[in-house]
């Protein structure tokens, strides 16, 4: 293995380049040139890439973002997308490629080492749905993101004795919205994982308020079956029977801005360090994560079959502590 190249795809997440940064850096420590491919699967089948130095990388550990930066590529996803990326990839004499992503991206990485091509993935998305790894680069800062909200939030609904539901990011996985209930001490939570009833919910809300709060937060999973727009919704169409004033806050992107925190940075340099030594000891078809904090490979064929799930301990746990 001479040459390598590392590519960051789907959404963006805090710690990315702190991991182009580790694999850069790690690459040519062990005597290899290391290859830039620019917009993730879509510059990869343009054979769109440059070499990277080490002070290429240099100034990007605290900078959220992607410095390569990142697509979601639909050609990718067909037959020919694989194919033409390898035929780039050979013709360029690069033996082997990192992605740094997560459940689309790795896929992807699925694709092309069934084709034959080595592969290495780096687990990667806020969202924190990638079986292979307990916590990937980006949710530590999402979630403190989230959180900031949260509390900033929770100060002008005591003001006003409001509800106010806080929807976070997460496609169908109700990782970050708990958590952040958790660390935000939030009223309720809504998961994708749990069915919701608005007016079960209705209920825990009003009894939070006959408990003596001054206040009612509830964090909304974007993937949950009634999000923010819908609970909010309801909740107006039946203002005078509920007795308390509802107000929505829907983060969005909000949450992929930012810079890391350490957390996101010291895990994104140990996945990215380790996943470019995995590589260069000719070990691919697999995916770098952290479990039971230890550097761990899991082959990508499971990646890809599996799912990750939440923790119910945890969503009860949130349940207790909302009292
Ligand atoms: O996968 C990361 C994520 O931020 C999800 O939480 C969200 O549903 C999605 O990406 C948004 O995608 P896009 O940035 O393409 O709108």
């Amino acid at each position: 293995m001479k040459r390598i190249a590392v590519l960051t795809s789907g959404g963006d997440a805090a710690g990315m380049n702190a991991a182009i940064r580790a694999v850069v850096r790690t690459g040519i420590h062990l005597g290899l040139e290391v290859m830039g491919v620019q917009c993730g699967y879509a510059g990869l089948i343009a054979g769109n890439w440059r070499p990277l130095s080490a002070r290429d990388v240099g100034g990007i550990l605290p900078v959220g973002g992607t410095m390569l930066g990142s697509s979601r590529c639909l050609e990718f996803t067909t037959e020919q997308g694989p194919r033409a990326a390898i035929a780039q990839l050979e013709q360029a004499k690069i033996d082997g490629l990192l992605v740094i992503g997560g459940n689309g991206s790795q896929t992807g990485a699925f694709a092309l080492s069934q084709l034959g091509f080595p592969v290495v993935g780096v687990a990667s998305t806020i969202d924190n749905d990638l079986y292979g790894s307990d916590i990937t680069i980006g949710v530590d800062t999402a979630l403190n993101i989230a959180l900031e909200s949260i509390d900033r939030l929770r100060s002008t609904a005591t003001a006003h004795h409001r509800a106010f539901l806080v929807e976070v990011m997460g496609r169908n996985c109700g990782y970050l919205a708990l958590m952040s209930a958790i660390a935000g001490g939030a009223e309720a939570v809504c998961l994708p994982e749990y069915e919701i009833d608005p007016e079960q919910l209705a209920a825990e809300l009003a009894d939070a308020y006959d408990r003596g709060k001054s206040h009612a937060i509830v964090v909304v999973a974007e993937g949950a079956s009634l999000n923010a727009t819908g609970l909010m919704q309801h909740f107006q169409e039946h203002r005078e029977r509920l007795g308390f004033d509802v107000r929505a806050t829907i983060l969005g992107h909000v949450q992929r801005g930012g810079n890391p925190g350490a957390f996101d940075r010291i895990l994104a340099s140990r996945l990215g360090a380790a996943a470019t030594e995995e590589i260069a000891s000719g070990n691919h078809g697999l995916l770098v994560g952290l479990i039971e904090n230890q550097i761990t490979i899991t082959p990508l064929p499971d990646v890809v079959a599996n799912e990750k799930s939440i923790d119910p301990r945890l969503y009860a746990l949130a349940q207790i502590l909302a009292k």
